[in-house]
């Protein structure tokens, strides 16, 4: 693993973990390749603990004549791929950037590694890796007293971001079986953490309540998610890349597993707590039940025993350490916040989803 190529390495997930790559004693060089969505923001990649590392590239994972020169260009060895479209509530209301991005992104960046891994230039003697991230959403949804989701539970997703990365997960494994293209796919939990995109639960209600904004609660707001703090996740996808096995898959979760609600509440609490002068206290009086996601998955909670007996990797943040740790970094980073808050694409989604979304009660 020397020469990385890192897609959507400008997002909430690849930059947390460009950033925790350069903080190891790795020798490796990381080569960024992001298209710089609504997702994607500069603002991410600043700072970073060792700039001659890294080398950003603007472009879109499905120009075929891109990849192929930054494969060739770089000498890449190892893929770790992030770039997708990420948002559930955007799948509903348009599932063709998805469609395009998470499938024939996928397969024109598989097409990329197998052309220069197994073709006339290829790399030899070097050891190559496809690491696919994926989620946890491809297995579909749980009932209370189902068990959680292990490697060997069928696929069943449900929304059309879930079908989408289940597509990819597939087309990955396929291009393993029948290409032998050396590959490890993950599947991980709902993560949360510094520079995530306002627009998932746990930013939206932190920045929401800091504004005095409504805390909007999908349904009854006992959905359950199996919640795992960011660094633990780039902590597990390096666990596998240097010592995961070829051909497998691997499930990483948190082990929290509370409500939505619980979630909302235990995030007005820290906030009570830390701005205690706040007009806005008690910042749970901000909640407010809406109508429900079309389809929204009940439960999911991950058995991560294959990564835990066999690699020896766990989550190390407990759910409070994190969400102190996640509300601390949107407190001190008020850049970064008022540099997502001008992009006219997040006024817009706040606008058609959240103040003209109607109370449920
Ligand atoms: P994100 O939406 O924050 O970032 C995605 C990044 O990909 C952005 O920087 C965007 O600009 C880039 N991108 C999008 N389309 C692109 C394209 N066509 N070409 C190049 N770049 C493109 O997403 P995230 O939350 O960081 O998720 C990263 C990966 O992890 C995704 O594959 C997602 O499915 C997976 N995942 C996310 C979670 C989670 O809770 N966020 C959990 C499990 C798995
Ligand atoms: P989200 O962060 O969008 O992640 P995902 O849909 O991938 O799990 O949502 C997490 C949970 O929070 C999910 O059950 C939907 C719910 N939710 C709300 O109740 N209100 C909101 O404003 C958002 C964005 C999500």
């Amino acid at each position: 693993m020397k020469n990385i190529l890192v897609t959507g390495g400008a997002g909430f997930i690849g930059s947390n973990f460009i950033h925790f790559l350069l903080k190891t004693e790795l020798k490796v060089n990381i080569i960024n390749l992001d298209a710089f969505t609504y997702a994607g923001t500069l603002e991410n990649l600043k700072d970073l603990p060792d700039m001659d590392r890294h080398t950003l590239v603007k472009g879109n994972i499905c120009d075929q004549d891109l990849l192929a020169d930054l494969f060739q260009r770089y000498a890449i060895d190892t893929v770790v791929h992030f770039a997708a479209e990420s948002h559930v509530d955007r799948s509903i209301s348009g599932p063709g950037p998805f469609i395009q991005t998470n499938i024939a992104g996928t397969y024109m960046l598989l097409e990329a590694a197998r052309n220069y891994w197994a073709g006339a230039k290829k790399l030899s003697g070097v050891n190559v890796r496809f690491h696919h991230v994926s989620t946890d959403e491809v297995y579909g949804s749980l009932s209370p007293s189902d068990a959680a989701f292990t490697e060997n539970t069928p696929y069943a997703p449900n929304s059309p971001y879930a079908a989408t990365k289940a597509s990819s997960d597939h087309l990955v494994r396929s291009y393993g079986h029948t290409y032998n293209l050396p590959f490890t796919i993950t599947n991980c939990s709902n993560n949360f953490g510094p520079r995530q995109f306002p627009e998932k639960l746990i930013p939206l209600i932190i920045l929401n309540a800091l504004n005095g904004r409504k805390l909007p609660i999908y349904g009854d707001g006992l959905q359950v998610r199996d919640w795992l703090f960011v660094e633990d996740h780039c902590e597990a996808i390096l666990t596998v890349l240097q010592n995961g096995q070829t051909g497998e898959t691997y499930n990483i979760g948190g082990g929290n597993q509370p409500a939505n609600l619980d979630i909302v509440h235990m995030i007005c609490d820290l906030l009570d707590e830390t701005c205690p002068d706040s007009p806005f206290v008690p910042h749970r009086d901000l909640i407010e039940f809406v109508t429900d996601r079309p389809g929204h998955d009940r439960r999911y909670a991950m058995n991560i025993e294959k990564i835990r007996n066999t690699l020896g990797w766990q989550p190390k943040h407990s759910l409070q350490e994190g969400l102190k740790k996640t509300v601390q970094w949107y407190l001190s980073n008020v850049e970064w916040i008022a540099a997502i808050r001008t992009q006219q694409e997040y006024q817009h989604w706040l606008a058609e989803n959240y103040d003209k979304r109607e109370s449920s009660i």
